[in-house]
């Protein structure tokens, strides 16, 4: 009988080897070589249920529509997993729409957000049937022009920008101590509170255009649930403004984003400020309680009836975060005594391919997969092979590692992929899935030869005098 000891319901150690549902990592690691990305479908599916469960309980006004934010892992095959679970999402840009689309997404569950919409962008969405969602005054004059010249209607919602500065807590983003108040000031997404009153009153008078819902996205600033009233208070006082402005206009769809942490949340850790922080976020039950119930009340606060009100949530790391691991394969160890005693681990992988790192201040759990039992004794930054100092993570407590171990990096299945670069002309790793005992590729590992794909080299320069 292996001895078996349970990570959390995807991940396993049995008899001293990482198992990610039935495979083994190290055996994934060298079946399908390093440096890669590996998705558990199982994983995937249950977060995309107790998403759907967690607010479906509690939000009994009206339906609930999760929007998984598809930036945070674009691989299509996942996306097809969430089409089958119900789930919409959250697009930004023509590649995240092409993405939805090619993903099995019903174009009316898709919600096309982001900043500076183009007028293609806008046609591709109003024929598709998709939500848009506003962030500028000036892309409602290019969803009519799109409306009248597909002869369709077209739905828009106005991503607004409330008052957040009663949000005087730290948020997480940055090393020196801000508070959400300041983060949220600086961040451009949204219309202008004055724009928004505008565009309320000039979309009532578009025939081809309906107004069916609001939207704001502030993020996850913190992993306690403190955030959450603050914001839907501010939130919901700002649509008391508008159904005023907008003669009791009410919206049908009330959109609040993404922002919910990873279970192990691995977020702002590598900051000195947060590093001693407890590890872990409260149950996604806790949000969901709060965020519910807070909507509730200030509805109620402010009057409206919140009957038939569709409430849509945007979770992106929380969806797929903890479904991911990476694995990379220790390639060399190098140990310094003087002038001061150091000790590197060096991998085939990099910060380059786990950006968060660098972006989000986060400290993966890396486990050395082939020996996951077996206690850490040794203090080793685990780097990457760029010419940058490429810390992936600093100061690990490990075992004895040697070159052909494998090394797995926990929580990597949101946002890596996608933000991944091609310094020092690396190509990009792939993605295997896993499902049970089966693992497949479902993105293949980039080639050097994809990395100069798109270079054009003249030929008046290819002669040296
Ligand atoms: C509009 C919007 N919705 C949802 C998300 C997902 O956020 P998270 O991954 O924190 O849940 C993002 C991420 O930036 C976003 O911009």
């Amino acid at each position: 009988m292996a001895v078996q000891t349970r990570l959390d319901e995807c991940l396993s150690i049995r008899d001293g080897r990482l198992f990610i549902e039935e495979c083994e990592a190290h055996a994934l690691a060298r079946r399908f070589g390093t440096p890669i990305h590996v998705m558990s479908e199982d994983q995937l599916r249950r977060n995309a249920r107790r998403y759907r469960r967690e607010f479906e309980q509690r939000w009994t006004d009206g339906p609930v529509l999760v929007l998984a934010s598809i930036k945070a892992n674009f691989a299509l095959a996942t996306r097809w997993i969430l089409s089958q679970e119900g789930l919409g999402c959250d697009s930004f840009g023509a590649g995240e729409l092409h993405a939805a689309l090619q993903g099995g997404v019903p174009p009316d569950q898709i919600s096309v957000n982001g900043s500076v919409k183009d007028e293609d962008l806008i046609s591709a969405a109003v024929r598709a049937g998709a939500r848009i969602t506003l962030d500028s005054a000036a892309e409602l004059d290019l969803v009519r022009k799109a409306a009248r010249a597909l002869g369709r209607r077209a739905s828009v919602r106005v991503r607004v920008r409330p008052d957040f500065s009663a949000l005087t807590q730290p948020t997480d983003w940055y090393e020196e101590e801000t508070s959400i108040a300041e983060a949220a000031r600086l961040y451009k997404a949204g219309i202008p509170t004055d724009d928004v009153l505008e565009v309320g009153h000039r979309v009532r008078s578009m025939p081809e255009v309906d107004l069916t819902g609001v939207h704001t996205h502030i993020g996850r600033h913190t992993n306690g649930t403190a955030q959450w009233p603050l914001v839907i208070d501010a939130y919901v006082a700002l649509l008391a403004r508008l159904r005023d402005a907008w003669e009791g206009w009410t919206p049908g769809e009330l959109n609040l984003g993404g922002g919910y942490p990873v279970p192990r949340d691995p977020f702002g850790r590598g900051m000195s400020r947060l590093q001693n922080r407890q590890a872990g976020a409260p149950d996604l039950s806790v949000y969901a309680e709060v965020v519910t119930s807070s909507l509730r009340e200030a509805l109620q606060a402010h009057g409206f009836d919140a009957r038939g009100i569709r409430l849509e949530i945007e979770p992106g790391r929380g969806i797929y975060g903890n479904a991911g691991i990476h694995l990379a394969t220790v390639r060399n160890i190098k140990a310094q005594g003087s002038p001061t005693p150091h000790r590197w681990v060096e991998t085939d992988t990099s910060d380059m391919f786990l950006p968060d790192v660098v972006w989000e201040h986060n400290r993966w759990t890396p486990m050395v997969a082939n020996k996951a039992d077996t206690p850490g004794d040794l203090v080793a930054d685990i780097v990457g092979l760029t010419c940058q100092p490429d810390r992936i993570v600093p100061e690990a407590l490990l075992p004895e590692v040697v070159p052909g171990d494998s090394i797995a990096f926990l929580d990597t299945g949101a946002y890596q992929d996608g933000l991944a670069c091609n310094f020092n002309a690396l190509p990009r790793p792939g993605t295997v899935l896993v499902h049970g005992e089966q693992a497949e590729w479902i993105k293949r590992p980039e080639t050097v030869a994809d990395v100069f794909m798109r270079d054009l080299v003249p030929t008046r320069l290819r002669t040296l005098r």
